[in-house]
């Protein structure tokens, strides 16, 4: 039976992600600690044995950045990488910016858990007055996206609507013509990706939280079914204390 491994990592720690602030589409960089997430990253799978032939991510500097340190460990800066803005961070439209606890403190830890981490409730839309609005929409990296799939703001379903053609149509022929692949992309487009791999409940990804720059495996079948979910290179009390980290940002306490 054929059986295809893919590792995955979320980028790690952004400027935006210490300072607890809605990134989104925002092009933050990494954090000196985010920086030294990555490398981390890269050791991991080098002591793993893991290499590469193929890598996707997305078009933010964050991912983009992780996935240069993971490369450069593994001394495989030569292989293919394809970004595009499908594998994007979710767009946290008007709530880009703002300080997550703050906000929960402003409208309540429940309506920031249902804007961070529900399936279909998108956060409020990001409006041409935002002071994000320009720095994103002008962004030279989305010149060529058609301007109907610019979002204004996005929920988990939205995210994986754009998200899960590229996966089927792009990396899933990579996967199974025998490419050794890794994604370097974000909490909630991976999350997506999970939700898809796992058909997670609507209920179960609200309980799902992705840790920065810690990369983690899945094997599927022929099918892309899992064989084996969401196996993460690191040891399981740090990933789960990361976890929870990733949780309590959006609380008010
Ligand atoms: C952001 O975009 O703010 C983070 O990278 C992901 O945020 P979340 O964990 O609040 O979804």
């Amino acid at each position: 039976m054929a059986e295809y491994t893919i590792i995955m990592v979320r980028h790690g720690e952004s400027k935006w992600n210490m300072e607890n602030k809605f990134c989104g589409w925002f092009n933050a960089d990494l954090s000196d600690k985010g920086r030294e997430e990555a490398k981390a990253a890269g050791k991991a799978l080098k002591d793993g044995g893991y290499t590469f032939d193929l890598a996707y991510t997305s078009v933010l500097t964050r991912a983009n950045d992780t996935l240069d340190a993971i490369l450069g460990t593994l001394e495989q800066t030569n292989i293919p990488i394809k970004k595009t803005w499908r594998l994007n961070e979710r767009h946290y439209g008007g709530l880009t910016g703002l300080n997550k606890a703050e906000t929960a403190k402003k409208f309540g830890d429940e309506q920031v858990l249902t804007w961070r981490r529900s399936f279909g409730v998108p956060p409020p839309e990001m409006e041409t007055d935002h002071p994000y609005y320009d720095v994103i929409n002008k962004d030279e990296r989305y010149k060529d996206v058609d301007p109907a799939d610019m979002p204004k703001c996005e929920s988990l379903e939205l995210t994986i609507k754009r998200a899960l053609p590229y996966w089927n149509d792009e990396i899933v022929p990579a996967l199974k013509s025998g490419k050794k692949i890794i994604i370097a992309a974000h909490g909630n487009s991976l999350r997506g990706i999970v939700k898809h791999l796992d058909d997670l409940s609507d209920k179960r990804i609200m309980e799902l939280n992705l840790p920065t720059g810690i990369p983690f495996y899945y094997k599927l079948d022929e099918n892309m079914k899992p064989i084996v979910s969401m196996q993460f290179l690191g040891d399981p009390e740090t990933v789960k204390k990361a976890m929870a980290a990733v949780a309590a940002q959006g609380t008010s306490k």
